[in-house]
This record gives C-alpha cells, sequence and structure tokens, in this order.
C-alpha cells in the first residue's frame, strides 16, 4: 500500500509526542520531516522536546525550528497542561540529535514546491509555520495534497468558551489556512474529547512493553494528572494523534463538511472556528469538519502504533 506522505508541525506537547510516535514508524505514512513551532510552550522547550522524543524513539527524522511567536498577536502557552518544559514527566537521557540548520518555514516551501503535489500537511499546535510558509510562498498552496488539523471545534473552546488552543493561539494563521482553498480535514476538540486516556487505556499501552509503549506511560501519567486539575477529567483527551489515526484509518472518524470561518474580528469570540452545521449561511463548506469518533477503533490505533517499535 502506498504510504501518505506528511510534513507534521507541532508544539509538542504530550500529545503531539503521541502523534510523533504514531506517525514515525507507520507502515501508513512517510514522515518527511518535522517541523516545529511554539504553542504549548516556547518554541526553545517545544524544539527540544520534539528532539528528545525522536531520539528516544530512534527514528531518523529530520526536526525543523519554526516560528518563535503567532503572526500577530501575542503569544500564549499551555504550561498549566504541559508543565513548564513543556514535555514534563518523561526523563531523556543527553540529548545529542540536533535540529537542521533550515528554518521550518523554508523547508516547508522548498519540500511542497520540489513535491508531486502528494504531500499532506499535518498540525497540531498554532498553523503559524503553515500559514507563513503560504504567505511567503503562494505557489505552494496548490501543491498542498490537503491539511489535516487537530483544532478547532463545532462546539465548546478549550481556552475560551469560543475557541480551543491550536486556533486561539493564532488565529490568524488558521484564518490564512482555512482561506486558502485547499481541502481541509478539521479534528475538533468536539471528538477528541471522546478520546479520553483512562487508567486502564494507560495499563493496556504499558503492557506493549517497548520503548514507545515507555515514553506512553510516561507522558500519560503527567497529562491526565493535568487534565484533571484543570478540567476533573479522569483521563486526559488524547487530541493530536487522532489526526494520524484517521490518516491510518479514515474511517475511525465521521466526517461532515461545512462552511467553517475563523473569527478573527470579535473580542468575545476571537479564535472561534464558527463551523456551519446545518447550512444557515448556504455558503460552499470550506473544511470536513469530524462529528464522531469510533474510540475503541482508535485505540486498537494507538496500541498498534507502538507496537510498530517492536
Ligand atoms: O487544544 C488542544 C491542542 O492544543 C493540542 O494540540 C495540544 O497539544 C495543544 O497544542
Ligand atoms: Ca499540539
Amino acid at each position: 500500500m502506498e504510504k501518505t506522505k506528511i510534513i507534521l508541525d507541532c508544539d509538542p506537547g504530550h500529545d503531539d509526542a503521541v502523534a510523533i510516535t504514531l506517525a514515525a514508524n507507520s507502515p501508513c505514512i512517510d514522515l518527511l520531516g518535522i517541523t516545529v513551532v511554539a504553542g504549548n510552550q516556547t518554541l526553545e522547550n517545544t524544539r527540544r522536546n520534539a528532539l528528545n522524543v525522536v531520539q528516544w524513539l530512534g527514528v531518523d527524522v529530520p526536526v525543523y525550528a519554526g516560528c518563535g511567536r503567532p503572526m500577530i498577536r501575542e503569544k500564549i502557552t499551555a504550561g498549566d497542561i504541559h508543565g513548564a518544559t513543556g514535555l514534563d514527566g518523561p526523563v531523556f537521557p543527553e540529548l545529542k540529535r540536533k535540529l537542521e540548520p533550515e528554518h521550518a518555514v523554508d523547508y516547508i516551501i522548498r519540500t511542497l514546491l520540489a513535491s508531486q503535489g502528494d504531500i499532506t500537511m499535518v498540525t497540531t499546535g498554532p498553523m503559524t509555520n503553515l500559514a507563513m510558509a503560504m504567505r511567503m510562498e503562494p505557489r505552494i498552496v496548490e501543491k498542498i495534497r490537503r491539511i489535516v488539523l487537530m483544532g478547532g471545534s463545532y462546539t465548546n473552546g478549550n481556552v475560551t468558551p469560543a475557541a480551543e488552543f491550536n486556533i486561539i493561539a493564532d488565529a490568524d494563521a488558521a484564518y490564512v489556512c482555512f482561506t486558502s482553498g485547499r481541502p481541509i480535514t478539521m479534528i475538533g476538540l468536539d471528538v477528541t474529547r471522546k478520546v479520553l486516556c483512562y487508567p486502564e487505556i494507560v495499563e493496556r499501552m504499558g503492557r506493549v512493553g517497548n520503548r514507545a509503549s515507555r515514553l506512553f506511560v510516561d507522558l500519560m501519567a503527567h497529562f491526565c494528572k493535568t487534565q484533571k486539575e484543570v478540567f476533573g477529567w479522569e483521563g486526559g483527551p488524547l487530541h493530536d494523534p487522532v489526526t494520524i489515526a484517521y490518516l491510518i484509518d479514515p474511517g475511525v472518524i465521521t466526517t461532515k463538511p461545512m462552511n467553517t470561518q475563523i473569527d478573527i474580528r470579535s473580542v468575545q469570540s476571537y479564535g472561534r472556528t464558527n463551523c456551519d452545521f446545518f447550512g444557515y449561511l448556504h455558503l460552499s463548506p470550506t473544511a470536513d469538519v469530524a462529528i464522531d469518533i469510533d474510540a475503541d477503533r482508535f485505540w486498537d490505533i494507538v496500541e498498534a502504533g507502538l507496537r510498530n517499535y517492536g
């Protein structure tokens, strides 16, 4: 089966780290490169976290550092969830892996321009790097096969009642991406909140008993603790890996085409993904919005992903 070529743009971040784990050794995915952005933590933290994850997993995937702040608004981070390092919990050996010298935005532009239009851009953090690439080199837009993002919500947010973190952290970047005209799959809180990593799930993944499973357990020990502290949930919603699970097995989620617009103008609802679920506006759909997920099938994909590490 032909592998899906992707660039994974992320802000590790505990759930980003699991997304990297699922993508890096999947027989279905060709992970061309990891580009890192400020989001859950500062760029200095997220880029180091990405290197620690690929080094721990022993995967030969280049890592590129990108934008250290949003396009226009002030930077926000999520240390309450991911800790001061952005990946609190796991203890990694001395970091020897190095970043690629090329800026992530330049890498995205160069790689997409040289491609046959067969690369999927997966974003699991603020969309700054991709939006900056589109603005710097508009010729890449038609080269993007599809944008698959973790972000947004057609119901409630997780930073404000209206907005989800990846979108509100750089709503202007999301606006650039959602008005690009490229096919979009939006995987929002509406479905990621249905895959809560309960203790029995952590125990199940721990029984895989390899490097990837040990990383998963150590990541979830912190992630689930802070999610309980902040949101009161017994298990942390495993947001970002749903993007990769969808690429491995598209039937794991149900999507509905909707006209989706990013609110960059209002104050109260700034950063909201306004998804026209019922078609009130009679406008063309701009995104395939995830409206449901088969949680059992998702956890099977996660376990299989961990087992790809021997
Ligand atoms: O709102 C959840 C998203 O914001 C996830 O991608 C998480 O890693 C943070 O980036
Ligand atoms: Ca993320």
